[in-house]
């Protein structure tokens, strides 16, 4: 399961699954990426959950037969995160959801792309996984650029999806057959 690449200015980079001692490093990473972009689910306050909770997490994505929560590491510090999961009830366990995030210091280096790639792969090689689906907000270009690239076409737009600041902001849903 462990791959290595390089990044775009040539930092070794390690995909690895996230395991139940990451955890502490995981929210605090998410707390980082959190407080750099608007664009994730939560802010600078992370996920709010325990350490034994997010343990338990790990644990659950670890032993899983079809989802995959994924770190890009270099050296000991993780600089990517990246989730597919698969929906649990029987008529809908072929689509599964992505989400990624990259820290802002190592955005435009690759990872990104990468880690996305290793994603998509490992959904194509698994037997139940056919759809992989994606929401993201309609002003992230940068991320729908990626995603095109990757082959992913938008299917159609959720108005309020987000609401920062009793402002609300439109979703793209994203949508790759495999
Ligand atoms: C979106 C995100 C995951 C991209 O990761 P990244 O490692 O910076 O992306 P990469 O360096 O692999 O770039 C891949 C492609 O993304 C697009 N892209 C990335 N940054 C870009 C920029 N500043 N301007 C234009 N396109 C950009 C390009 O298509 C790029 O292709 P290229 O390498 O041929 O130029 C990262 O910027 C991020 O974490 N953003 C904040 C969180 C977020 O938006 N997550 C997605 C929520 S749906």
């Amino acid at each position: 399961m462990n791959h290595v690449f390089y990044s775009k200015n040539g930092e070794k980079v390690f995909i690895r699954k996230l395991e139940s001692i990451d955890a502490k490093n995981v929210l605090e990473y998410l707390c980082i990426v959190g407080g750099e972009t608007d664009y994730l689910l939560f802010d600078h306050q992370g996920l709010g959950i325990s350490i034994a909770e997010e343990e338990h997490i790990l644990d659950q994505y670890y032993n899983h037969p079809n989802s995959l929560l994924l770190g890009c590491f270099i050296g000991e510090k993780i600089v990517s995160i990246s989730n597919l999961s698969v929906k649990e009830k029987q008529r809908i366990k072929h689509i599964s959801s992505l989400g990624i995030s990259v820290k802002k210091q190592y955005w435009n280096q690759g990872i990104g792309r990468n880690l996305m790639k290793y994603m998509i792969e490992y959904a194509q090689k698994n037997d139940q996984i056919k759809v992989i689906q994606l929401e993201v907000r309609s002003d992230n270009l940068n991320a729908i650029s990626l995603y095109k690239e990757m082959g992913f076409h938008s299917i159609g737009t959720m108005p309020k999806a987000m609401k920062i600041d009793d402002i609300y902001y439109e979703n793209q849903i994203m949508l790759l057959e495999v």
